[in-house]
């Protein structure tokens, strides 16, 4: 059985970026790993499809998918399949991305799919409507992400905190206990900080780790509003 992830919570999402391609992958998980065991703080990693059982063997951290099939096991050549996937070790998956965005009907079945096997689905909406609506199917998380400020470096919880804060709302009339997060643009601690302030339990990063020369400075810098964080 998976375990669900904790909170507060860093996501980074390593995309499809060279920078974080080959043998410097597991250099950037090996990196996340030491961080989050000095600090105590959950890390998850999503990284590119090719090297998802690579890092679930190399570090123990929950490693993530970042977009994931309806395709069942079996004849489904080219898939990436919930079922297979979760022999390889992975906890869970990103789901309907703005950068992968999916049917209704594709998001429901991987929930639910997912749910069954006891991994984590972190499903992406992209305003309060989608958040109201998608929250009702009972994802594990929900990451709220505008699409403009995605890799800016404009942070979201700054230029629309009250995004963050109508999300939450939306996201709780569905479910009080749902979990929110949010990302785009979250280059700093103090937009992290930022973030968790506004009532976000968690934020999923890309460009602003990815692209930072010091792997290691950037990811203790935005852990650390974390580390002590009173989550609502
Ligand atoms: O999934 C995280 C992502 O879409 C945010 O990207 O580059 O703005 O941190 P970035």
């Amino acid at each position: 059985m998976m375990r669900l992830l904790r909170t507060p919570l860093l996501i980074i999402n390593l995309k499809n970026y060279l920078e974080a391609s080959g043998n410097a992958t597991i250099d950037l998980a090996v990196t996340a790993e030491s961080v989050a065991r000095d600090t105590g703080v959950e890390i998850a990693l999503a990284p590119p499809s090719p090297f998802l059982s690579e890092l679930a063997k190399a570090v123990e951290l929950p490693i993530l998918a970042q977009h994931l099939d309806i395709a069942g096991p079996g004849s489904t050549t080219g898939s990436l399949v919930p079922e297979i996937v979760q022999t390889a070790g992975i906890a869970g998956s990103l789901i309907n991305h703005s950068e992968h965005r999916i049917t209704r009907n594709e998001i429901r079945e991987i929930i639910q799919r997912l749910d069954k096997l006891e991994m984590n689905s972190i499903l992406c909406a992209q305003d309060q409507n989608e958040i109201s609506e998608l929250s009702k199917l009972l994802p594990t998380m929900v990451a709220i992400e505008p699409p403009d400020l995605i890799g800016s470096g404009v942070a979201i919880s700054k230029a629309k905190p009250d995004l963050v804060s109508d999300c939450i709302t939306a996201a709780h009339g569905s479910d009080s206990t749902a979990t929110v997060i949010c990302g785009a643009g979250i280059i700093s601690g103090q937009d992290v900080k930022a973030a968790l302030q506004l009532g976000a339990q968690g934020v999923l990063v890309a460009s602003g780790i990815v692209k930072n020369k010091d792997w290691r400075k950037i990811i203790e810098e935005m852990v650390s509003p974390m580390r002590f964080f009173e989550l609502p």
